[in-house]
């Protein structure tokens, strides 16, 4: 059985303060969660939400993680640095990042290759843009972002790796894939991993759907037999409606 993970990507919002606010809204909110719950959120916050999740079930998560170990790589942080902190998750290769930021399908496999020997736990995203999708490219898409983005990476590898189906068309549109849409395309990415690393390996992988969930759709996305959590954006921002969707079985 695949324990359903929901993450907040809390993407540049929330100053340390702001974030201290927050997670002591959370908190209670969240107490009884089924789901493993996450929260990701901006580098300068951190150190104060390590704090404030303290004494519950909330884990700690970053929005990236450097390919290296140290050095010349100015505004970088490191998989070191994270870890001091009691980072456990990091999210890699946000379509964010791939669009604003200039990261590819073999930077996002550097930064995986780094947080796998470092130990922390990659949430590694993908998905297709909209005029990709107009124009049936999904497959094709997905199926670059995976073999080319976990290359060289090891059925063994797989055990701590979550995957972010994230339809970037989806983002912060208020357009939510249908879940039945949802389910297919992460079944096709499922399907692609068995065939890659073995059909264990994509019978245990975690796969999460991104973009657009909220408390009134999560139920029925994560009814979904291939959907086992959220990436969530925007509504992770507000305690209530995070925990709408950590707590989607009530
Ligand atoms: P929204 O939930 O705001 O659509 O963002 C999704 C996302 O990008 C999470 O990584």
């Amino acid at each position: 059985m695949r324990k359903p993970i929901i993450a907040g990507n809390w993407k540049m919002n929330k100053t340390a303060k702001e974030a201290e606010q927050l997670i002591a809204e959370l908190k209670p909110l969240v107490k009884g969660a089924k789901p493993e719950v996450v929260v990701c959120v901006p580098y300068t916050d951190l150190w104060a939400v390590s704090k404030a999740i303290e004494g519950s079930k909330i884990k700690l998560g970053a929005e990236n993680v450097a390919w290296a170990d140290s050095g010349a790589f100015t505004g970088e942080i490191s998989a070191d640095m994270l870890k001091e902190i009691g980072v456990e998750y990091v999210i890699i290769g946000h379509s964010e990042r791939r669009q604003y930021f200039g990261e590819t399908d073999e930077s996002v496999n550097a930064r995986l290759k780094q947080a796998l020997k470092k130990g922390l736990k990659p949430i590694v995203c993908v998905g297709e843009t909209l005029t990709e999708r107009e124009k049936n490219k999904t497959k094709r898409v997905l199926k670059k972002q995976v073999i080319d983005g976990f290359k060289d990476i090891t059925a063994e590898d797989f055990a701590s790796i979550v995957i972010a189906y994230e339809p970037v068309w989806a983002i912060g549109t208020g357009k939510t894939a249908t879940a039945e849409d949802a389910n297919k395309t992460i079944g096709f990415i499922r399907s692609l991993v068995k065939k890659t690393w073995g059909a264990q390996v994509g019978k245990e992988l975690r796969i999460q759907y991104g973009g657009s969930m909220k408390p009134s759709n999560a139920k029925e996305l994560m009814a979904m037999r291939n959907i086992d959590g959220g990436l969530i954006g925007g509504a992770a921002l507000k305690a209530e409606d995070f925990a709408g969707i950590v707590n989607y079985k009530k």
